[in-house]
């Protein structure tokens, strides 16, 4: 399933980030906030009794189950929302999976990962941009293999046929998106885009 945030405070903080005024830091941290506030609309937690010391003694509340969260990263942009979503979610589990865009095939190549173990977890996929799709259906591939309960996919900007052909090879994937623009370019540059978020974020 693909959905697209129709909240007006999400719409203002990514047309924010293409303004290439701002900084790094800036970039960075609306990249976090907005994958909170993506979360927020997109993730579906179930809630658990648990008893806790209050100050009025031992009473049960509801809270997530915070171990069953993986947040993995498609490095590199999506460190600040890895980031955002650790701070939301303190005991949760973080990977990592590294691709580089072949820049002449424009095929996700991948060469780096860490995972903690997946079965039975609730997986939550961020990377900001979704351009041909290919890392991020790469990503599913390997991250669905491995049984978990649920994915949820959380990006910033992409564009319809990236999305779509991810959805059509994972389509027990929730993939939310803050805001589908365009069209790629030749280069497969999302127009209008943010640019190169990498780079953005990173000052690289
Ligand atoms: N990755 C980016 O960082 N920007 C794009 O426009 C497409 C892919």
């Amino acid at each position: 399933m693909i959905s697209q945030s129709k909240n007006p405070l999400i719409k203002d903080l990514v047309n924010r980030l293409r303004d290439i005024r701002i900084t790094p830091k800036e970039f960075r941290h609306n990249l976090k906030l907005l994958a909170q506030l993506l979360c927020m609309e997109a993730c579906s937690f179930s809630l658990t009794k648990k008893s806790i010391p209050t100050w009025i003694g031992q009473k049960e509340f509801s809270f997530i189950e915070q171990e069953n969260i993986v947040v993995v990263a498609i490095l590199r942009a999506a460190l600040p929302m890895q980031e955002g979503l650790l701070e939301l979610f303190p005991y949760a589990r973080g990977g990592f999976l590294a691709m580089k865009r072949d820049e002449t095939t424009f095929e996700a190549k991948l060469y780096y990962t860490r995972l903690p173990d997946i079965e039975g977890k609730n997986i939550i996929i961020v990377d900001p941009m979704v351009a041909t799709g290919g890392s991020l259906k790469s990503a599913l591939d390997i991250l669905a293999a491995k049984k978990p309960a649920s994915i949820t996919t959380l990006h910033i900007v992409g564009v319809k046929e990236g999305l779509e052909y991810t959805n059509a090879n994972h389509p027990n994937a929730h993939i939310h998106i803050a805001q589908i623009d365009a069209y790629l370019n030749e280069q497969k540059y999302i127009i209008p885009g943010l640019g190169d978020a990498g780079d953005r974020a990173f000052h690289t």
